[in-house]
């Protein structure tokens, strides 16, 4: 495993190079569905940069990316690299930091690789199956499994201004709810033991890299109705720790 976990750190330093020599008022800024949901010209070359990488390196691997061209793959059979060059467009575009490059690897749909790259702190979350989770060069030790009252809970913004599913509740649960809109940050979070759960709708680059990584720990995941994730198309997101994913089931209602 390790020369490519070697060759993926590469590619992500490279990328965010890209990203930081790029000027924040030159950046070419798209609507995709709505004014809020945007893509820049920085989103779409960070994914070509990164699947040109990955075919050279690993021609037989299948790719699963957000934006176009690569966002359609609906099964992860064989070797599956799933890539979100930009996550936190929207953070990225108004703030110029709080978004990362996120890359995952999966081999027929179990999570062997994740990478999470918050770019502007230059501080790399990585780790796989059976090797740990590490920031930078440093190991990360598993968080304590808190219950929800015990700790801060990570939002989607969406979910909470509309109160989906009884969020608001079990936020007030919490010791308070944090709304990064970063999906990447929010599993660095817990990563860290920062935040005990994330709420949130979620695509599978989204979420991929993170659950390596989560599983790691011994979080849970699943959707809203405590099922496995899909892989395929936006749907709700639960993780947690074990504790606080129990109490966060009991209180949702869909
Ligand atoms: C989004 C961010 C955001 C989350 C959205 C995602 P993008 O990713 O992670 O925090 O709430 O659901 O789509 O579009 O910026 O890559
Ligand atoms: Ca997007
Ligand atoms: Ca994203
Ligand atoms: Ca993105």
């Amino acid at each position: 495993m390790e020369p490519i976990i070697h060759e993926i750190k590469s590619w992500l330093l490279e990328a965010g190079e890209q990203i930081k020599a790029s000027e924040r008022q030159q950046l070419t800024i798209f609507e995709k569905t709505n004014r809020k949901d945007l893509v820049t010209n920085m989103d779409r070359t960070v994914q070509q940069f990164l699947v040109q990488k990955i075919a050279a390196f690993d021609p037989d691997a299948r790719i699963l990316a957000e934006e176009d061209g690569y966002n359609e793959l609906t099964d992860l059979t064989g070797r599956v690299f799933i890539i979100d060059p930009i996550d936190g467009t929207l953070n990225f575009v108004m703030e110029g930091e709080n978004f990362c490059i996120m890359l995952a690897m999966y081999e027929n749909g179990v999570g062997q690789l994740g990478f999470i790259y918050d770019v502007m702190q230059e501080e790399l979350y990585w780790g796989g199956r059976g090797i740990g989770v590490y920031q930078n060069d440093l190991q990360l030790s598993q968080p304590v499994n808190k219950t929800l009252e015990a700790g801060l809970l990570g939002m989607n913004g969406y979910l909470f201004a509309h109160n989906k599913f009884n969020i608001r509740t079990i936020g007030e649960k919490s010791m308070g709810v944090r709304i990064t809109g970063c999906a990447g940050l929010e599993m660095i979070a817990m990563l860290k033991g920062n935040h005990i759960g994330y709420l949130s709708n979620l695509s599978p680059w989204d979420y991929a890299a993170g659950c390596v990584l989560l599983t790691e720990f011994g979080f849970f995941y699943s959707n809203m109705n405590g099922e496995q994730l899909a892989f395929h198309g936006r749907e709700l997101f639960v993780a947690a720790t074990p504790k606080a994913f129990q109490q966060i089931h009991s209180f949702l209602e869909i």
